[in-house]
């Protein structure tokens, strides 16, 4: 019996020695301690030995399991060690290599000056009106008192789809859309795309403008000027001031071009106002009694102003852009500078 313990004994510190996992040295346990286990089977035996023997074989199992069991646990411990070494081994990460620039993309220019644009008259209670690209002639034309055969039809070259339809050449369209809807007062701007037969380095077939109608009692060019001044201070900054050229719409009437002091030189004169000290920034006016009339506004009670910002014209000037085109080459080089 002794031979037999002294055998189980050593084969299992020799599996012991060789187990190379977590599981496999539990299945070595299990082998010699499990419920079929060969300790487990000489315990099993005990009955078989001689009562007076008992103690002494008793004792022999005894410290037999205990010798397993503590090199059991002396490997495992060892590896545990290993296991955990090898996990921050593979975590390991190197705190000074330098850190991934994650570049982050912003809004194209146009976008940028549109939701500047949105802002400002936000805060001054306008709301946004969005039109249609496609238009009929009568909502882009007529209706703004630009009759079939109006000189002033000229001012715009235009891209007709049929003899009805065309794309739009200004968001003046959108005054009437609204002035039909609702009545008075009535004060909105209406962001978009205009399409004209116009190609140069300030002038793109395709290009963004923003309208602002505002019809209420009492309405004067003075409001048309206060706003504007207001505007320009918020756009182009605090020292802007305005200055208003009279000037020709068919829609407005009086109709005036709007100029901002040169933010650049301050108004005495540099290659940005070419030496004027003024920009031209955007059409205004009061808006043309018949416009009105035709949208079924009592013209003895309200009266309004309009004015067309060009998009484009006013990231230009912000972003000193000397080339409309540079707006729509999609040119990161160009596009990753502005980022308001
Ligand atoms: N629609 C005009 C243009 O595109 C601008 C404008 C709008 C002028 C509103 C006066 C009033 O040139």
């Amino acid at each position: 019996m002794e031979e037999k313990l002294q055998k189980i004994s050593e084969s299992a510190v020799l599996e012991i020695e060789k187990a190379d996992s977590l599981p496999a040295l539990n299945e070595v346990r299990m082998a010699i301690l499990g419920k079929k286990g060969e300790l487990t089977a000489v315990l099993k035996g005990m009955k078989d030995v001689a009562p007076e023997d008992r103690p002494k074989v008793g004792q022999m199992v005894n410290e037999t399991r205990e010798k397993i069991e503590s090199a059991l646990e002396a490997k495992k411990t060892k590896l545990e060690a290993e296991a955990l070494k090898k996990r921050y081994e593979s975590e390991k990460i190197d705190v000074t290599i330098p850190g991934e620039v994650h570049k982050h993309g912003n809004l194209h220019p146009v976008t940028q000056v549109r939701n500047q644009l949105i802002d400002i008259f936000g805060s001054m209670g306008f709301e946004v009106y969005e039109g249609t690209e496609i238009e009929t002639d009568h909502y882009n034309f007529t209706a703004l008192n630009t009759p079939q055969d109006h000189p002033a039809r000229d001012m715009q070259d235009t891209f007709y789809l049929s003899p009805e339809f065309l794309l739009r050449t200004q968001t003046s369209a959108g005054q009437i859309h609204v002035m039909e809807a609702k009545k008075p007062p009535i004060k909105i701007i209406s962001p978009g795309k205009v399409f004209r037969s116009d190609d140069d380095a300030t002038h793109s077939p395709m290009f963004t403008q923003m309208e602002g109608l505002v019809v209420d009692k009492g309405i004067t060019l003075c409001d048309l000027k206060g706003m504007l001044d207001e505007l320009v201070k918020k756009i182009f900054g605090e020292e802007t001031t305005t200055r208003l050229r009279p000037s020709y719409f068919p829609f407005t009437e009086p109709s005036v071009e709007v100029d901002v002091s040169c933010f650049q030189c301050g108004g005495k004169g540099c290659s940005l106002c070419k030496g004027t000290g003024w920009i031209e920034v955007l059409g205004a006016g009061v808006v043309n009694n018949k416009v009105l009339q035709g949208c079924g506004i009592d013209t003895d009670v309200y009266s309004g102003f309009a004015f067309g910002i060009g998009i484009e014209r006013i990231a230009m000037l912000k972003y000193g852009i000397n080339n409309i085109k540079l707006l729509f080459e999609s040119d990161l080089r160009v596009l990753d500078q502005i980022d308001d």
